[in-house]
């Protein structure tokens, strides 16, 4: 199926909502159904070709840390493996508690780029954090910094806001537990990671409320949700290739797919070589960052592997 472009849908259940990778389904008024398409975005576009497996990599990966960081948070998985979850997206769904999501995306910073990086060069500063002068690309910040954001729209970037927009929007209490949570699941997750030869430069949580209590929701330090770069070839100073995209924004950018990023034009079809290239490297995270082999994991292509972009509704 790799190639095609319709959105896929489920009937079992009503569909609330579709984000660039993720379907919504509701099961009831407390459990929802999350489920990781084959989608892949680049340059701020989904595109035409979906990636066969990369929905259940990242959810085995998510389940993999929501495991690991358990006592430092409780996550919203109920279950991977139920008779609620259809045999069509075993593996790629996850039925979770239904959340009130906190509308702050808590980002973890312990190297600075991207976003970070282009704040830092224009105002010195990273969501009104200063930092020391003389800062470059992939450059290893002093400690790890919590840096929100406020969720933009499908399509637009998210846009970097101080701790006093976090405080302004859910309070000082809840402001600092975002902040502290964020930051004790990264040192937890840089942590496992250095250890099987990753950087975690940055990632995204997503918390939202069951009542007054705090749960971690979305996916948890995937590629999709993260910078993972390899210990062995970092260098800080120039851009460090990405793990898992830098075939598809490669060939993307090259002579061969005729696109031009400038434009607004759709990017075109991924070749069957950039794909297969790419599964290899999300399925190889998966294992090295997890030391769990990616075989094990249940389900199998079912359809779900369509790109292109979310159904709207
Ligand atoms: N437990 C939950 N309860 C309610 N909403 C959730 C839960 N977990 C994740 N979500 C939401 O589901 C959506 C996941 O879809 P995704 O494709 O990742 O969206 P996005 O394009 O915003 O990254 C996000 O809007 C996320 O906030
Ligand atoms: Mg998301």
């Amino acid at each position: 199926m790799a190639g095609s472009a319709q959105a896929v849908q489920l009937t079992d259940y009503r569909h609330l909502a579709s984000g660039k990778v993720r379907e919504l389904y509701e099961v009831d008024d407390e459990l929802l159904l999350l489920v990781a398409t084959d989608r892949i975005s680049a340059y701020d576009h989904v595109l035409p070709t979906g990636i066969p497996d990369k929905g259940r990599v990242l959810t085995a990966m998510s389940v993999f840390w929501f495991e690991l960081l358990a006592d430092l948070v409780p996550g919203h998985v109920v279950a991977t493996e139920d008779r609620r979850i259809p045999a069509s997206v075993r593996g790629r769904a996850l039925l979770v508690r239904r959340l009130d999501m906190v509308p702050v995306e808590c980002v973890a910073r312990g190297y600075l780029t991207g976003s970070g990086l282009a704040d830092y060069r224009s105002t010195g500063a990273v969501c009104g954090i200063t930092l020391p002068p003389g800062l470059d690309e992939a450059d290893r910040l002093p400690e790890p910094l919590f840096t929100p954001a406020a969720k933009a729209e499908l399509g637009a970037h998210d846009e970097n806001i101080g701790y006093d927009d976090v405080v302004a929007t859910v309070g000082a209490e809840r402001a600092q537990q975002l902040r502290d949570l964020t930051l004790a699941l990264y040192a937890r997750a840089a942590e496992h990671a250095a250890g099987r030869g990753v950087l975690v430069a940055d990632t995204k949580f997503e918390f939202g409320l069951d009542g007054h209590r705090m749960v971690l929701g979305d996916e948890v330090l995937t590629p999709d949700s993260s910078r993972f770069w390899p210990v062995d070839g970092y260098r800080p100073g120039r851009v460090q290739p990405s793990y898992d995209k830098q075939y598809v924004r490669d060939w993307l950018t090259g002579p061969d797919s005729g696109w031009d990023r400038r434009t607004d034009a759709p990017p075109p079809p991924l070749p069957a070589e950039v794909v297969d290239a790419t599964r290899r490297r999300y399925v190889q995270a998966y294992e090295l960052v997890t030391g769990r082999r990616f075989d094990d994991w249940p389900g199998g292509d079912a359809g779900w592997t369509a790109g292109a972009s979310p159904a709207h509704h």
